[in-house]
């Protein structure tokens, strides 16, 4: 396991962006104690369906907020106030924005300086995401959505928790530039790739025969910002997106989620349509398996020997490396990096003739 720092990453340890912090089902059934960011973290959702996430400890005494089973307003189910929380210690009551608005056993104002943080958060496609930035700066970047999503068409998806991985998520990062894996680790070869970068954003082309489906896979993939990868990909007249999400714990430490949102044969998804989506979830994470396998074993890439003809590891590592720049030095950043970059020795999309971008917010 290496650090951000040991990366050349920084000088803030972690990334600034939208990330998933849960399963929008799994905050259904009541608070939960989370942990991104190296803070414990306090995760509920209000009466009033919103999703709320605070810093998890109580300035009255440090209590975690919503780490415990056991104490009677908890087990009475009386916690929740509106959007607002009680500590379950002595009652003291935070509101979304994470300041004290009562004390059950006291008259005067509330203390300003028992504020905690609150972090932006959203439901969206299924999970909760959170704003995340070290200085608590506002979203500069919209959290990306596929308006599939909602279309009946289109078979959701449940996610695939894949748990916390040893592992910086700037190894996970290079798998967008990483054209030379595809044949060895995933039996899919690629007949043409391109990397291009726009400012926040990160895609890839590319596409070639797979021989787990046995079929030709064409994909167009992007991360929006640094936690989430979406890919529109196109095989045996199929259609689908499938998102992989990594989400920092503690420095070096990373959690995974991974789901495919499934076109569906009908203007409403039959239930074939939902056992094929099913499947092809399972497909795609047996391929994305054969990534975390290698991830779990392996030294950390502190430096890439970069040959002439790999992708573009040190362009795209540079353009990671933003999210965790100080606010002055982001656009330098993005004017060195934006753009399309080809890889020696492969074919490009419009050399291939392949585009799949119809549709895609770039
Ligand atoms: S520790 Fe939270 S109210 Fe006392
Ligand atoms: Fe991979």
């Amino acid at each position: 396991m290496a650090k951000a720092a040991e990366y050349g990453l920084g000088p803030n340890t972690y990334p600034r962006g939208w990330f998933i912090v849960a399963e929008s089902k799994e905050l259904d059934a009541g608070p939960m104690a989370v942990r991104f960011f190296g803070e414990d973290l306090a995760l509920y959702r209000g009466e009033s369906g919103k999703p709320v996430l605070l810093d998890a400890y109580c300035s009255h005494m440090g209590t975690h907020l919503t780490a415990s089973t056991s104490a009677m307003i908890v087990k009475n189910g009386l916690q929740i106030e509106g959007d607002s929380i009680r500590c379950p210690y002595h009652g003291w009551r935070y509101n979304a924005e994470g300041d004290v608005d009562d004390i059950p056993y006291h008259d005067g104002p509330c203390p300003k300086s028992a504020s905690i943080r609150s972090y932006p958060v959203v439901d969206n496609m299924g999970c909760v995401m959170a704003w995340y930035d070290p200085d608590g700066r506002d979203p500069d970047y919209e959290v990306p959505s596929l308006p599939e999503w909602n279309d009946p068409r289109w078979v959701q998806w449940e996610l695939d928790h894949l748990g916390e991985l040893n592992i910086h998520p700037q190894e996970i990062l290079d798998n967008m530039a990483d054209v030379r894996h595809l044949g060895p680790t995933h039996g899919a070869p690629s007949e043409y790739f391109e990397n291009e970068l726009i400012d926040h954003i990160c895609i890839q082309r590319q596409g070639g025969p797979m021989q787990l489906y046995d079929t030709y896979l064409y994909t167009t993939t992007w991360y929006t910002g640094p936690g989430l990868l979406l890919s529109k990909q196109i095989f045996a007249g199929n259609t689908m997106y499938e998102l992989i999400a990594n989400t920092p714990v503690d420095d070096g430490v990373s959690k995974a989620w991974h789901g495919v949102l499934f076109c569906g044969s009908e203007d409403v998804a039959t239930a074939e349509d939902r056992e094929a989506g099913k499947a092809a979830q399972a497909g795609a994470l047996e391929a994305f398996g054969a990534d975390f396998n290698i991830w779990a074993n392996k030294r950390p890439a502190l430096k890439i020997m970069q040959l002439k003809t790999d992708g573009p590891f040190r362009t795209i590592r540079k353009w990671y490396s933003q999210f965790y720049a100080a606010a002055g030095d982001v656009a330098a950043i993005r004017d060195e990096v934006n753009g399309v970059h080809h890889t020696q020795q492969m074919a490009t999309p419009s050399d291939a003739g392949h585009n799949i971008d119809a549709g895609l917010p770039f």
